[in-house]
């Protein structure tokens, strides 16, 4: 099994602790412990108090899968909910086990990596339809229709997208769904930024609600800001996947951390809260960031992101986008992320507007130009 460098992880991780400006994040502002800590009733706090570190159940804890139905898929239940060490864990997880070689997938790009290195790593063949700029970056269902094969497996997608911030309608993802029902695909969903954003059309719904053949990918990461937690699941109605998928994760990390768990309880019974904070913050900054680039017309042009924290910039001077990061972090600290980092052939770049300090670092970026 060859493994591809992780663009984007790597980049991160030459830059994350080093830039104090990241203007390319793409989780919303994190919380304290101690402000989560503060958030719980009598019964968690009690749960909290009395912890043992011990290993916890590989399906992730009861309670925690009941209220992750309860709050994010209220026509699911904790028996449809599989957690993981975070996102990536579910997203390893899931399609190492859809995947087989001889296969197909269909994989809307550009995109986060794994999403199409995972199903490759397992010799299975991939069809990365563009999502385009002239079309909003929207979903073209003619395209992924027309790359339907014989052995065609699974389609993924994520909505809302990174890195466009662009969304999915409730009727785009109803005839996917069809299309997916016809052919007896299975439909990845990739769901991570659910709830974070205003989208102008509303939220479509969640995939595993409409179709007992999606695979739906969320995570305490990005919306609710604690992607230190390392908490994300895959909710799905077919349970006898969701247990083959289970021993996947005994190879992975076995069970999450169990104090984990009991922060994320907590966070999703405060669910609005946390939300809310997190969205006002996400809208005023998408607000500055929108007047911004009307601002520097010469220079910058985006379809304006509709949800997630994650907006793609077109860059319309003469520099290599790459030399032009590589400067705007060198000399002023501030951190974009070139569109090569998802193999995109453009002078795109990723801008994040999800964290409290984004207007100081548009200032610094300001000072830059
Ligand atoms: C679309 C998408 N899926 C999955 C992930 C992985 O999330 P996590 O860090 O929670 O594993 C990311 C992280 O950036 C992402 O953008």
């Amino acid at each position: 099994m060859s493994v591809s460098v992780f663009k984007l992880e790597e980049y991160l991780s030459k830059y994350e602790f080093c830039a104090p400006y990241l203007l390319c994040c793409s989780d919303a502002e994190s919380f304290s412990m101690q402000e989560i800590i503060n958030m719980a009733e009598l019964n968690e706090k009690s749960l909290w108090d009395n912890l043992k570190l011990s290993y916890t159940e590989a399906t992730g804890l009861p309670m925690l899968r009941e209220e992750i139905a309860k709050s994010l898929y209220p026509t699911l239940n904790a028996s449809n909910i599989l957690c993981f060490a975070g996102a990536e864990d579910g997203i390893f997880c899931a399609l190492h086990t859809i995947a087989e070689p001889g296969d197909h997938f269909i994989v809307l790009t550009p995109c986060y990596q794994s999403l199409y290195e995972i199903p490759k790593m397992k010799g299975a063949q991939i069809t990365e339809v563009a999502l385009r700029e002239e079309n909003n970056w929207r979903i073209d269902l003619g395209e992924i229709k027309n790359a339907i094969k014989q052995n065609t497996k699974c389609i993924a997608i994520n909505f809302p997208h990174n890195p466009t911030g662009q969304v999915i309608s409730q009727q785009e993802l109803k005839d996917l769904v069809a299309l997916c029902a016809v052919h007896d695909l299975w439909l990845f969903s990739d769901e991570v930024y659910r709830l974070l954003g205003t989208p102008d059309e509303g939220w479509a719904q969640p995939a595993a609600e409409i179709y007992t053949k999606a695979l739906l990918l969320g995570v305490m990461s990005k919306a609710f800001g604690m992607a230190g937690l390392r908490v994300g699941w895959i909710a799905c109605h077919n349970k006898e996947l969701l247990k083959k998928i289970e021993q996947m994760k005994h190879y992975t990390s076995i069970c999450n951390s169990a104090p984990a768990e009991i922060i994320s309880l907590i966070a999703l019974k405060n669910r609005d809260k946390i939300l809310f904070r997190n969205n006002k913050i996400v809208t005023e900054n998408l607000k500055l960031l929108d007047v911004f680039i009307k601002e520097h017309q010469n220079l910058f042009e985006w379809v304006k992101p509709q949800g997630g924290c994650v907006g793609f910039v077109k860059y319309k001077g003469h520099e290599a986008i790459e030399n032009f990061c590589e400067k705007l972090v060198r000399e002023k600290g501030v951190l974009l992320m070139p569109a090569s980092i998802y193999n995109h052939e453009s002078s795109h770049f990723r801008v994040g507007f999800g964290r409290k300090n984004m207007p100081e670092a548009l200032e610094k970026f300001k000072e830059f130009l």
